[in-house]
């Protein structure tokens, strides 16, 4: 590896990847990876230049509970601990936590009480944001207080000498707005890395990496029309030019007018050999009188996966499949027992990949954040209305049908989701929305049209702010907005007599329904 980078160690924290985020975008490449998946010379080979211990939700009181392995207090390189990873060091280096059956939980203000470079550019009292239920009691030796808040006398310890510091409090997340400051501080300053990640230097290592791996072999990428394929097969053209062929695969359950705009834009922009498969007769097919949303996922992915088999025959074979699987899709799609970074759903281009797929994997995208994508997208001069576009799910509109996909409620969602889009584009609005669309709820309500009585289905719209896909907020439509979608939608589609707006934030929501 190349660049200067971070070990992050996740003891199963809902918001460990968030100090991923606030440490890419300092420019440091890092790496999260469990608690218990560092033996075997992991590392000695891994290098790295500072390690950050996550939070998580386990006492250190609790039998078996998550430690960091010793090596890491001997790699002699700088430490930070935030939360359960403060415990931990506390716990391991020699000092004492106090259990606590009382959590602290929300704003505290910290008051810095020593100097140290972790808070270099800070005000003497700054808003954090706590979420803790043990506490330190007492350090181990070397290490002083260096901010206490109200309830927390330990809020940051540090041993200067050995570069180890720990927070009770969690500076990843934006509620602690000196947050992005303090890992800086940390990686920058305490840990002397340069901020060596950039796109351009990822792009030229990407593109030597896939000529490494694919030597003369031929590679099909599934080209879905959303940003992150997109992103993969421009790469790859450039990297690997005619080696590479492109394959839609139509599943019927893209958006309205999918299909025409991603064909017409690979052939007639890109000038990059496209197959299109129209498979919605399959995908539907298979998908009948199956209503469980793992099921569908699964029986979508392996479809996928039948289809590029045999178009891999069709190219000649194909040694290579190329995916835009990205590094939150990877990290979501692993947990560590006991932690609660349990599998949410198995995206389908990671963990649903059946294992009799005969070709291997190319992922360029692994170990990428989406806002991260876009810079890519950008910096390989793809146009802005791909670049910009909303994330569109592999398994598409199946995972926005509750219940039952028949040909009917395809053909209505499709209807209102292009209506909804066209009003929040009208609107102004498509570019502060990470993502919209519509969901088809299997419920029918009684409702009066005209004179008429009718009984159709609901309709829910979602729509969320979010920088990576991983938290989410409602984004709050002016009531105006909301009213004109509704009216049109009802209006104009036959089937919908309802629809509602989901004010569900991620987490405790998903972004999507299923
Ligand atoms: P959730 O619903 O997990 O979604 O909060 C987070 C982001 O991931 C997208 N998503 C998927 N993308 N294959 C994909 O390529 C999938 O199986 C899949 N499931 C969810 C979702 O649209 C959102 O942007």
């Amino acid at each position: 590896m190349t660049h200067q980078h971070v070990l992050i160690v996740d003891f199963g924290s809902q918001v460990t990847q968030l100090i991923a985020r606030r440490l890419r975008e300092s420019g440091v490449y890092c790496e999260v990876h469990p608690y218990n998946r560092l033996g075997d010379g992991f590392l000695s080979r891994f290098a790295p230049k500072a390690v950050i211990l996550s939070g998580g939700p386990s006492s250190v009181h609790w039998d078996n509970s998550p430690r960091a392995p010793e090596a890491i207090f001997a790699l002699g390189v700088p430490i930070l601990g935030i939360c359960y990873g403060e415990q931990v060091i506390c716990e391991q280096l020699g000092g004492a936590v106090q259990s606590s059956e009382e959590r602290e939980f929300g704003r505290a203000e910290i008051k810095i009480i020593k100097d140290s470079p972790l808070f270099a550019g800070l005000a003497p009292f700054e808003a954090v944001w706590m979420s803790h239920g043990d506490r330190v009691e007492s350090l181990p030796d070397g290490f002083d207080v260096i901010a206490r808040s109200e309830n927390a006398p330990y809020a940051a310890i540090a041993d200067e000498a050995r570069k180890i510091y720990a927070v009770q409090f969690h500076p990843e997340v934006v509620h602690t707005p000196c947050g992005a400051r303090i890992l800086r501080n940390f990686t920058h300053g305490i840990a002397g890395l340069s901020g060596d990640w950039t796109m351009a230097a990822f792009r030229a290592e990407e593109i030597a990496k896939i000529r490494a791996q694919v030597v003369k072999g031929k590679v099909i990428c599934g080209l879905s029309g959303g940003v992150d394929s997109s992103v993969v097969a421009v790469l790859l053209h450039e990297a690997i030019g005619d080696q590479l062929t492109c394959v839609f695969v139509d599943t019927g359950l893209m958006r309205a007018n999918e299909a025409e705009e991603v064909v017409s834009l690979f052939r007639d922009h890109y000038n990059i050999p496209l197959v299109h498969v129209d498979a919605g007769d399959e995908f539907l097919g298979k998908l009948e009188g199956v209503s469980d949303p793992e099921k569908k996922r699964k029986i979508i992915g392996g479809l996928f996966i039948d289809i590029f088999d045999r178009e891999a025959s069709a190219v000649g074979g194909a040694d290579f499949l190329a995916q835009g699987t990205l590094y939150p899709d990877v990290i979501e799609s692993v947990s560590f027992d006991g932690g609660p970074s349990v599998t949410i759903k198995s995206h389908h281009n990671v963990g649903g990949l059946p294992a009799r797929m005969k070709m291997k994997l190319v992922e360029p995208l692994r170990e990428l954040f989406k806002d991260e994508v876009r810079s890519l997208g950008r910096e390989l001069g793809l146009n802005e209305q791909f670049v910009a576009r909303h994330p569109f799910p592999g398994p598409g509109l199946a995972i926005r049908i509750p219940g039952e996909i028949t040909p009917e409620r395809v053909a209505i969602l499709q209807k209102a989701d292009a209506i909804y889009l066209d009003e929040i584009k009208k609107a102004g609005l498509y570019d502060d929305i990470w993502q919209a669309f519509a969901v088809l709820l299997p419920v029918r309500t009684v409702g009066v049209m005209g004179d008429e009585r009718t009984y159709d289905y609901v309709l829910a719209l979602r729509a969320v702010t979010s920088t990576d896909g991983m938290t989410a907020d409602y984004y709050p439509f002016d009531h105006e907005v909301l009213g004109r979608m509704s009216t049109r939608i009802i209006n104009e589609v036959r089937g919908i007599n309802r629809v509602v707006y989901d004010v569900t934030s991620k987490p405790p929501g998903t972004i999507e329904w299923e």
